[in-house]
Parts: C-alpha cells; sequence; structure tokens
C-alpha cells in the first residue's frame, strides 16, 4: 500500500501560548508509527476560522492522506474544533467518532462530553480526538487499525471489505 501522509494538528489556547508544553503530537507522532508517516505538525489557539484555515490548507493543498486534531472537543466556551471540523467536511464519517465515544467509555464517563467529529474533504480523513495524552491513547487504540482501510477506500483501492476482518469468519459479536 501507497504511504499514508498525516498531519497532526494541536488546539489549545495554552499550548499555543506556550503556557504548557504539548504532549499529544509526540504521543500521536509515536502511535501513528508503522501506519502513517507524520509530515505536518502544528499548534494552534481554540479559533475557529484559524482551524478552518489550517484544515482546508491541509487538505486541498498538502494533499494529506489524514489529519488528526486534538483537543478543543468539550463543552467550553473556547471548544470548537469539531465545529470548524463539520464546516469544512464535504461528508461526515460519524462511525469513527461514535466507536471512539463507545471505547472510551470504558475509560470514563466524561468521554460522552466530547463533541469529537470525523469526516472527508477531499481525498483527506479528519479525525478529532480530545486534548489530553490519556484520551488520545485510549482513543487511537480503537481508530488505528481501521486507518489503512479507511485510507484505501477513500482512495478507491480497496474492494473485499468483507473478508480481511478474522472476526466476520465466525461471526461472533465482540
Ligand atoms: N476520552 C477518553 N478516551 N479519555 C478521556 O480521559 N476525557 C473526556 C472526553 N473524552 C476523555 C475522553 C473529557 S474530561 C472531556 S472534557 C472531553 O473529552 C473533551 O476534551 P477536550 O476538550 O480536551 O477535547
Amino acid at each position: 500500500m501507497q504511504e499514508i501522509r498525516a498531519a497532526i494538528l494541536i488546539l489549545s489556547d495554552k499550548a499555543f501560548a506556550g503556557e504548557r508544553a504539548d504532549a499529544c503530537a509526540p504521543l500521536i507522532t509515536q502511535l501513528l508509527q508503522g501506519v502513517a508517516t507524520v509530515t505536518h505538525t502544528a499548534i494552534l489557539p481554540d479559533e475557529k476560522q484559524k482551524i478552518i484555515d489550517a484544515l482546508t490548507g491541509l487538505a486541498d493543498r498538502e494533499r494529506v492522506d489524514i489529519i488528526i486534531t486534538s483537543g478543543g472537543t468539550g463543552l467550553a466556551p473556547r471548544d470548537v474544533t469539531p465545529d470548524a471540523t463539520l464546516a469544512v467536511i464535504d461528508k461526515p464519517a460519524p462511525g469513527i467518532a461514535e466507536a471512539m465515544r463507545m471505547h472510551s467509555m470504558r475509560y470514563t464517563d466524561k468521554a460522552m462530553l466530547s463533541r469529537a467529529a470525523a469526516g472527508i474533504r477531499g481525498g483527506t480523513l479528519i479525525i478529532n480526538l480530545p486534548g489530553s495524552p490519556k484520551a488520545v491513547r485510549e482513543c487511537l487504540d480503537v481508530v488505528l487499525p481501521v486507518i489503512p482501510h479507511a485510507i484505501e477506500t477513500l482512495r478507491g483501492a480497496a474492494y473485499e471489505c468483507g473478508a480481511a476482518d478474522p472476526r466476520s469468519e465466525t461471526s461472533t459479536p465482540l
């Protein structure tokens, strides 16, 4: 399979201002090893228009395969990452955020407070993650295994969807 090019966007007023060290971008980079190559990393404040500009630039100009955002998905007044994401996507991919929240409820009831969204713009898949390293790890646990197939289908290169998952051989529910 052709290399998957990934961009990481950290949304945090504090990290942008240098008031807090960002631990999420290095963690996401580490967790993506063997799945995707990180070609872009940026830290932005929680400003909807700035996030929109970054997402559209990465999707339309840089043409990365996937953008993983972290932070700004909650209920706080400055949390606008899902709103910026929904403003730029052509099609939602709600199952990705549903799966993350479902899996995350094993760890904390507060998972229901994340408004994280996912969707595609052109040939780019955008996935929002919450902003703590703990949440990043827990959410990527469930998403990472399906990223190669997601990008293959997005590229129009995957045809045998049913055959690949050994769980579907036995029809045993999870
Ligand atoms: N999801 C997982 N897997 N683990 C977590 O610890 N924290 C929650 C939630 N999702 C959490 C999680 C909390 S406390 C909040 S407020 C929301 O994500 C939003 O986080 P954000 O504002 O950093 O995006």
